[in-house]
């Protein structure tokens, strides 16, 4: 089980290889969207099904009523990913101005995001969206930082185009020392590489000094069902998409197993917030569409 935070530093395909490794975890899963810049989940894969007030920011008024509100409502707040009942879904802003409501919210919602992960038995998948940068650091609204520092894993998505590398070197930079400050280290950084453009593998993570976790095709039919809510293709599980995403399951988790080894276990929850935690260890399985 591990907490595995995806972003960019240019639209590259974050959310659908989000989805892609959600719906393709063996075990139960957390796909949390926290992308500043607003949600896609909700419009996209789900079809503009889901209520535009479900979701993360209703974890802002939560928070300021301390960690055991905070967990009740996130309980509240989430939702089913598909019909398997083991998928669930925290579904991100429905309006980029929410994000300045949303500062503060992050570090305690990445602490119960770690929970999710120690004590209800859930891998957590995070769509942190597109990282913006200010001097010297993360901007402080329009990047969630307190996810990232949080996560056991920070994949970069990185497309095969020289452009796309090109913007990642410096983000890369940046988040190597913020990591190290005030994360779990530097070495939480790995690259998810989306096989479009003529860069392979090993050009990419010797370019930007960061391995290559895992690599996910370009395929474009099961990612419109995907990121659109396009009708699924047939045989959309059998495709090369999601057979390389469950693929990636395998050298991910086992990134995040050998930082585990080394890392602080995260903090114990208060008995209200722990009850919340065990309410959902149970409902795994349990909860439907
Ligand atoms: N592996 C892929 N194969 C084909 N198309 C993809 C793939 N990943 C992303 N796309 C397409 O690229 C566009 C941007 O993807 P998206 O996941 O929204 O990126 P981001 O979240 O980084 O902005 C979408 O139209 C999506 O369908
Ligand atoms: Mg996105």
């Amino acid at each position: 089980m591990a907490v595995i935070a995806l972003a960019s530093a240019k639209s590259s395909g974050v959310t659908t290889a989000s989805l892609a490794l959600a719906l393709a975890s063996p075990r139960p899963t957390l796909l949390a969207e926290c992308d500043p810049s607003g949600g896609s989940i909700r419009g996209g894969f789900l079809g503009g099904q889901l209520n535009p007030h479900v979701g993360v920011y209703q974890l802002a008024t939560a928070e300021r009523q301390g960690p055991e509100h905070l967990a009740a409502a996130f309980a509240q707040q989430l939702r089913a990913l598909d019909g398997r009942g083991d998928r669930q879904l925290l579904a991100g802003l429905a309006d980029p101005r929410q994000a300045a409501a949303m500062a503060g919210t992050w570090a305690p919602l990445a602490q119960l995001l770690r929970l999710m992960d120690s004590q209800a038995g859930y891998d957590v998948i995070i769509d942190a969206g597109r990282l913006v940068t200010e001097a010297g650091g993360l901007h402080p609204v329009l990047s969630p930082s307190a996810v990232l520092h949080h996560a056991d894993v920070v994949l970069l998505v990185v497309n095969g185009w020289l452009d796309s590398v090109a913007a990642t070197a410096p983000v890369i930079e940046l988040l190597q020392a913020e990591l190290a400050a005030r994360g779990s280290g530097a070495d939480a950084l790995g690259v998810l590489l989306v096989e479009d453009g003529p860069e392979r593998p090993h050009g990419v993570s010797s370019a930007l000094g960061v391995p290559v976790v895992a690599g996910l095709p370009w395929d474009a039919a099961p990612a419109a069902h995907l990121r659109r809510g396009a009708a699924a293709p047939r045989n959309f599980t059998r495709s090369p998409l999601m057979r390389s995403a469950r693929s990636a399951c395998g050298p991910i988790e086992a990134l995040a197993q050998h930082r585990r080894v080394r890392q602080m276990p995260s903090q114990q929850p208060s008995p209200g917030v722990a009850g919340v935690l065990q309410r959902l260890a149970q409902a795994r399985g349990t909860i439907h569409a």
